[in-house]
């Protein structure tokens, strides 16, 4: 079962390429928005399937499916906003000096959310547990080193 979930995995990943929805930006607020709105909005499905994860929220297939659609979606989109001169925000400059590593960054996330996404898939929560648990691990090893509090 695990070999299957993370071929899936890498063939979603396959499909969404970083940098695969990039736009262009009129001024560097309006990068900094769209990551910042991207990360919001991506957090906020998280964080409702990770209510169901912990119990806080009863379990609901459907809706977990639904979330992890979102977030893998989504998953795709901040790296956009961060173009060259577009610092600001509450992210650190050593992004700009460190673009491979944050990419990298990136790369796990995907294919967490890919994980996360063939987890809710199998409609046992279990699963989802612990694809949800590893891709937060991907969130957190960011924030540490890219993010300011
Ligand atoms: C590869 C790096 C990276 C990964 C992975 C990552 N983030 Fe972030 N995140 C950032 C950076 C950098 C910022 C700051 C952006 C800014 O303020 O310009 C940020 C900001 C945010 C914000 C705040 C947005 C705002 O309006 O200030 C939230 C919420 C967030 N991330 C949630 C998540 C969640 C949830 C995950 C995992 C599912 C995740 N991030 C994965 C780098 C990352």
């Amino acid at each position: 079962m695990k070999k299957i979930l993370l071929s899936a995995a890498v063939s979603a990943i396959v499909l969404a390429p970083l940098g695969a929805s990039a736009v262009s930006f009129k001024k560097p607020e309006d990068a900094i928005k769209y990551r910042q709105s991207t990360f919001t909005v991506m957090a906020t499905h998280f964080g409702d399937l990770g209510a169901m994860v912990k119990g806080d929220k009863p379990f609901d297939a459907k809706a977990a499916q639904a979330n992890a659609d979102i977030v893998m979606t989504l998953s795709t989109l901040p790296w956009t906003g961060f173009g060259p001169g577009t610092e600001g925000g509450k992210a650190k400059p050593a992004i700009w000096k460190e673009m491979d590593k944050v990419k990298a960054g990136a790369n796990d996330l995907q294919k967490a959310t890919a994980e996360l996404n063939k987890a809710a898939g199998t409609g046992n929560l279990e699963n989802i547990k612990k694809a949800f648990a590893a891709t937060q691990q991907t969130c957190k090893s960011c924030h540490d080193s890219y993010k300011d509090k």
